[in-house]
């Protein structure tokens, strides 16, 4: 299985972002993890798509994963893809209309996802199955970086592993945001995970590419 893993911005040096970004992808990042808030959904406040076009004209052509946590949602979907966003993932409590919501960004040729919230059930996954590239598991609360990995997530992410299958869905992207670090992507990715966001383990070390290969070898064990 091929793990993909995505720093999130939210701890790069904001002051030197696009530099930041490009040593994070050399020292062997897969996707750029972008955490746009807006201090409605969530209580705190970060990037727009202007901030994503800006990466794209600096020469960023990684994939970019842009986390919604916004409401409403569907106008920054439309502004994202065409911002240059690979995925979009929201929540859906942020949106009225989720089946509609992601037709979106599917429409715009973008993956699309929703993001669960460690106490959203995933029931709210029953009848957009076909509509779903991957699905955000939430280890933390939304809103802020460098919070503690809440240990239920692993049970969920099982869950959710087995519930993809089940619904012949054994291709689903199940991405983990929140708390990830070197020393439990090992059991988060046993528990069914295969895409894993960090944003303090990375951007927090001096050494980004020691850190990615040591997250790289527990998942190899
Ligand atoms: C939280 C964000 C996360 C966060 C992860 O709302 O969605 O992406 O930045 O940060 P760490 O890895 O520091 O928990
Ligand atoms: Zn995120």
């Amino acid at each position: 299985m091929k793990y993909i893993i995505a720093p999130s911005i939210l701890s790069a040096d904001l002051a030197r972002l696009g530099d930041d970004v490009k040593e994070v992808l050399d020292a062997g990042a897969d996707v750029v993890h972008f955490d746009v808030m807006d201090n409605h959904y969530v209580p705190n406040l970060t990037f727009g798509p202007q901030i994503c076009s800006a990466l794209r004209k600096y020469g960023i052509e990684a994939p970019i994963d842009a986390h919604l946590m916004v409401t409403p949602v569907d106008d920054l979907i439309g502004s994202f893809a065409d911002a240059g966003a690979t995925s979009i993932t929201f929540h859906p409590e942020a949106s009225k209309h989720i089946d509609r919501s992601l037709q979106l960004i599917k429409s715009r040729g973008c993956k699309a996802g929703l993001a669960l919230n460690p106490a959203t059930p995933l029931n709210v996954l029953d009848y957009v199955w076909d509509k779903l590239d991957m699905v955000v598991i939430m280890s933390v609360n939304p809103g802020f970086g460098g919070q503690s990995f809440i240990p239920s997530a692993l049970k969920k992410i099982s869950a959710l592993r087995a519930a993809a299958v089940k619904n012949g869905r054994d291709d689903l992207i199940i991405e983990v945001d929140g708390g990830v670090k070197p020393n439990n992507i090992g059991e988060i990715a046993s528990a069914g995970a295969n895409m894993f966001v960090a944003g303090s383990a990375i951007f927090g070390s001096d050494d980004y590419r020691k850190v990615i290969s040591s997250m790289r070898s527990e998942l190899e064990k």
